[in-house]
């Protein structure tokens, strides 16, 4: 069977990862501005200031999608840059910049994947209410997004609303702006996460209405979770850990409820979101239910059972050396379940373990749960590259982690999934969101440095040309 014809292959980028121009055309400062800026201060990562400066840079990197033969390009769009103040009046030279980039994709035959949020709320509703913290965020996210779905309707086929909002629940401070007396309340992640989920229904709801043929999906950060030994205790920390890191937010696109197991394990512990009366309708209307889902998966994860007299640690810490095993703990839930390091598995310097079997487990163990197409929307290796003097990139190491990870895909078509597309991370190297921009994804080397932008010249790497054959194959010649 393998790749069918019509195959999505492309790759991913988000608006405030690679855009720059934070302040340019009318655009004003969004959450990412704010706490980019603050991690330049404690850990010396760049701002978003520049980034990969795609807003100035963005024809030449259509052509260099295009030349690499892509099918498909995902990206976000930067609610800041349409609408400054997050609701109000629209800057049309932030909406003409988009108006560009998708004619410019559709020009080149490049079948634009829009991501609606990626972690950039504009600053203004922070400043104003707390941001996704107040419920009054999801009215003013379906302003923007009625903005944007009427817009460019007669363009894009292919919608996911909000990007990982499991990994915002994790990781919330690097992915939302939380105020000080916020930080050690964690009922507030899965407040944020219900808002979230309205935000999505309400979204959802709306571009099945108003694009005909509009597929609607979720770009979610998903990890399989393995046991670590056999032992059954082991294997139910697992259940709980996939109820409560997954199926939490799987169940809730498509079969419109929160996961049962998860949902009690919350209420137990005071972390159940507040719900006002129609939540529970709202999300288990029909019309707001995904027709495919959008994977983010880099890593896959352990769990391990834990007594109940363990010490609670609410998330894993983050590696933000860059140096192996520089990870302050691992998240623990007693009498639940205890995230933990597999054993069996290498892992990048910033310690994400490297496992592309999981991608076909991942696959395998999603469609059949849910019978839904599904999409990568993002899978990499951040690494350390080295620009050669002659101005070379020999990143093999990325190569091998795609080409296994394209194997794993297919192998998981070859058994029946339904896949649509598959967009790595990412087009080009661009501000992580936790590790600056040493910490490099991409297919274009973007030379420049934490504390200089310089011109940020694009550089084509090894892995550009192996990835260019790959799609001439179509995913048949990848060594
Ligand atoms: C995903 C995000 O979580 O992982 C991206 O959607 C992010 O925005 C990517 O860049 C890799 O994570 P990091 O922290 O290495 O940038």
């Amino acid at each position: 069977m393998s790749f069918p014809e019509g195959f999505l292959w492309g790759a991913s980028t988000s608006a405030y990862q690679v855009e720059g121009a934070a302040y340019e055309d009318g655009k004003k400062a969004s959450q990412q501005d704010i706490i980019n800026k603050d991690s330049y201060e404690k850990f010396g990562f760049a701002t978003a200031e520049v980034a990969s400066d795609m807003y100035h840079h963005y024809k030449e990197d259509v052509a260099l999608m295009k030349e690499m033969g892509f099918k498909a390009y995902r990206f976000s769009i930067a609610w800041s840059r349409v609408l400054p103040d997050g609701v109000g009046e629209v800057n049309e030279k932030g909406m003409q910049f988009y108006k560009d980039l998708i004619d410019e994709l559709v020009k080149n035959d490049i079948e634009p994947i829009i991501t609606l949020y990626h972690y950039d709320l504009p600053w203004a509703l922070c400043e104003k209410y707390n941001g996704w913290l107040d419920r009054q965020v999801v009215d003013d996210f379906m302003v923007f997004t009625k903005l944007i779905v009427d817009e460019f309707k007669d363009k894009i086929k292919y919608w996911t609303v909000i990007n990982e909002q499991s990994i915002i629940v994790q990781y919330w401070t690097q992915k939302c702006y939380i105020p000080e007396e916020v930080l050690s309340d964690n009922q507030k992640r899965y407040q944020i996460n219900h808002h979230m989920n309205l935000a999505n229904a309400l979204a959802t709801i709306y571009i099945h209405e108003n694009v005909p043929g509009a597929m609607v999906g979720a770009a979610l950060g998903y990890s399989p979770i393995y046991p670590l030994t056999s032992n059954s205790l082991d294997v139910m920390a697992m259940q709980n850990a996939q109820a409560l890191r997954n199926d939490y937010y799987t169940d809730v696109y498509f079969k419109g409820y929160y996961n049962k197991a998860a949902h009690i394990y919350l209420e137990q512990h005071g972390l159940a979101p507040i719900m006002e009366e129609g939540d529970l309708e709202l999300i288990a209307d029909p019309r707001a239910i995904h027709d495919f889902l959008a994977l983010n998966n880099y890593a896959s994860e352990c769990a391990k059972w834990c007594g109940e007299d363990e010490k609670e640690i609410a998330w894993s810490g983050v590696n933000r050396s860059g140096k192996k095993g520089d990870i302050s703990g691992f998240e623990t839930h007693p009498g639940f379940y205890e995230m933990c390091k597999n054993p069996k598995l290498d892992t990048t310097d910033w310690d994400w373990a490297i496992d592309p079997q999981g991608m076909e487990y991942m696959l395998r163990d999603l469609y059949n749960r849910y019978n839904k197409p599904l999409m990568i929307t993002e899978n990499g290796l951040g690494a350390y590259d080295i620009l050669t003097e002659d101005r070379k990139v020999h990143d093999e190491y990325r190569i091998d982690f795609l080409k296994k990870n394209i194997q794993a895909v297919e192998r998981a078509i070859d058994k029946g999934v339904e896949v649509l597309a598959y967009c790595p991370w990412s087009y080009c190297d661009l501000l992580s969101t936790s590790n600056g921009v040493k910490k490099r994804y991409g297919f274009v080397y973007i030379d420049r440095t934490d504390d200089d932008p310089k011109q940020c010249e694009r550089i084509r790497k090894d892995s550009f040309y192996w990835y260019q054959k790959c799609i001439q194959s179509n995913g048949k010649e990848l060594d």
